[in-house]
């Protein structure tokens, strides 16, 4: 127990549906009873969601069915009454143009059914990149009592006995694809070997990022974000969480009494030790605002500079999400913090941060490092501003090569994703190892939604010269699984006038990353000129969700939600009963 006081039957919310002598509640009972439930099963039992984003075209869901069950399990056995809430799900892989168009509207699905249904609280599954972010700032905004179930990595991939690892490798053998070194019959190997089991991408991409977020903001079971989907130990996990719900439920344990300043402030620290995506960057600001918590930028860059990284997972290592697990896990890694994390930080088992933290070891020091041994001193992300990103913009230069961490180069400007597709890969492309490929329209409002192009394709006619990595810039974002000297999120983007939308062919950027600048060296005077030329791209989309994306969304440095959904958790009215 927390601060809360424990609740009676008569005060669960979902009392307000069953429990009155009236002729609307006589409707909720008999319905709920046509559904084959007794009296007793329901009435003055917490009502738990299980929102389920599943459907078959989620390819890192497919044993959200199983676990759906494990939870009921958990909930019957605790005394509360399961009912599963199919949400929209978001397959980072098949769903276009972006899944990351559709968080938001994910995060306002997952409010509206908790608001307009008799729940009283709820186990969020999640994994897949935005579905965790999508889960938690809908549940946020809406705050009942809710503990989250991370999804699971699936397992290592395999190609002739070498480990395969989601994405990072992909990227690898496709540039020496593209290079002329790899053969078809390779090549469809290795399309067999990389996804072997249900689960999310097994390198340390936004999945695996978001999730060990999620539990570093205290709002999973300990230990629950590293351990594999197709380990009994995730069902025996998923059981575990259906029960705490229920008694947080009692307990009246809101998530407004559990995340706090210190649990973002926890969540970056392990963000940077991890190596996490930097997606994962967009999704704690969104989310921050969600919970009622100032978050600006600026602390992300100044927490990195004292956090070493200390995962060694790909996509800035050389392990997979398996091998973390069995080193330990992420309760092992925040161990290693202990000195900096927030211990007193709440969690949602009613415990502290550092009880929870209490008897974990690590049990591969290669594959977590301690504090004395890390895989990069510090640094996991920098914050970026100047002339071409007054509002910011963000690198890892963990993932890039060091000599590109600061550098001047003339640009090559693409003014959209079909304009790169056409010719990055061509002959005639005046490309040196010195240039700066710049990617314009690919932003939030540009796209729109802020696809994953940040990691513009190294030409071919580079590739040819033994040249794997070039300093690229845009307003998109990048996959977590990848790598590259790419500065991302430039905000304001190019799409509503920002300078990124102002540069032109052999203009010199200047990128360094130890002084936190990124600067267009262009005269202001011309600028001002080519402004004044400046035309909006037409808007591809006038009705539909698309038209309310573009017209609602905020910037990178705002976390890309809606205007309309930002404000304090709870602040919308519970639905009337009549
Ligand atoms: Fe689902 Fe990577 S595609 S987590």
């Amino acid at each position: 127990m927390t601060t809360s006081s424990r609740r009676t039957p008569d005060e669960l919310r979902s009392s307000r549906w069953y429990a009155p002598d009236d002729l609307r509640s006589f409707g909720h009972r008999s319905r709920t009873k046509q559904m084959g439930f007794h009296r007793d099963e329901f009435l003055g039992k917490p009502v738990i969601a299980i929102i389920n984003p599943w459907n078959e075209l989620n390819t890192c869901h497919t044993h959200f069915p199983q676990r759906v069950q494990d939870i009921k399990r958990g909930i019957y056995q605790a005394g509360g009454f399961a009912v599963e809430l199919p949400v929209l799900s978001l397959g980072e892989q098949l769903l276009k143009p972006t899944a990351m168009m559709y968080r938001n509207l994910l995060a306002m699905e997952v409010e509206e059914v908790l608001r307009g249904y008799p729940v009283d609280g709820a186990v969020l599954l999640g994994g897949c990149d935005k579905t965790t972010p999508g889960v938690l700032m809908g549940a946020l905004s809406m705050n009942l009592p809710f503990v989250y179930v991370p999804g699971g990595a699936m397992l290592r991939g395999n190609w002739r006995g070498e480990t395969l690892g989601s994405g990072t490798d992909v990227w690898k053998y496709w540039d020496q694809r593209r290079a002329g070194e790899l053969d078809s019959e390779s090549w469809e190997e290795i399309e067999d070997g990389i996804a072997r089991s249900p689960g999310t991408c097994m390198t340390m991409g936004t999945a695996a990022t978001m999730m060990s977020l999620a539990e570093a903001l205290g709002l999973s079971m300990p230990g629950a974000s590293s351990i594999p989907a197709v380990d009994s130990n995730h069902n025996r996990m998923a059981s575990w969480s259906g029960r705490r719900a229920v008694e947080m439920v009692w307990e009246n344990l809101k998530p407004t009494d559990v995340i706090s300043d210190d649990s973002f402030a926890n969540a970056i620290m392990v963000q940077m030790a991890i190596g996490g995506s930097t997606n994962g960057i967009i999704h704690l600001l969104a989310m921050a605002r969600r919970a009622g918590i100032t978050l600006d930028l600026e602390r992300f860059d100044r927490i990195s500079q004292g956090i070493p990284l200390l995962a060694n997972v790909k996509p800035s290592g050389q392990y997979v999400m398996e091998d973390f697990y069995f080193a330990g896990g992420l309760r092992a890694l925040m161990q290693q913090l202990k000195d900096r994390l927030k211990l007193n930080a709440k969690t949602i088992n009613g415990r502290t941060l550092g009880e929870n933290l209490k008897g974990a070891e690590i049990y591969h020091d290669d594959v977590i490092r301690p504090l004395e041994n890390p895989v990069k001193p510090a640094g996991g992300t920098a914050v970026l501003r100047g002339s071409l990103a007054p509002q910011g913009a963000v690198i890892k230069p963990s993932a890039a090569e060091d000599r590109l961490l600061k550098h001047r180069g003339p640009a090559i400007v693409f003014k959209d994703i079909r304009d790169l597709k056409a010719r990055v890969d061509r002959d005639d492309l005046p490309v040196t190892a010195d240039s700066v490929l710049v990617l314009q329209n690919a932003g939030p409002v540009g796209a729109p939604g802020m696809p994953e192009w940040g990691q513009l394709p190294v030409p071919k006619k580079l590739l040819q010269q033994g040249i794997r990595d070039i300093l690229r810039i845009s307003d998109a974002r990048m996959s977590g699984t990848s790598y590259g000297a790419c500065v991302l999120h430039v905000a304001p983007e190019a799409a509503l006038g920002g300078p990124l939308g102002l540069v032109r062919d052999g203009d010199l950027i200047e990128l360094d990353v130890f002084q936190r600048r990124l600067d267009l060296l262009v005269k202001p005077e011309e600028l001002v000129r080519r402004r004044q030329e400046w035309k909006a791209p037409p808007l591809k989309h006038r009705r539909g969700y698309a038209a309310l994306y573009v017209e609602q969304v905020t910037q990178a440095d705002e976390g890309c939600d809606f205007r309309f959904l930002q404000g304090a958790p709870g602040e919308t009215s519970e639905p009337d009963i009549f």
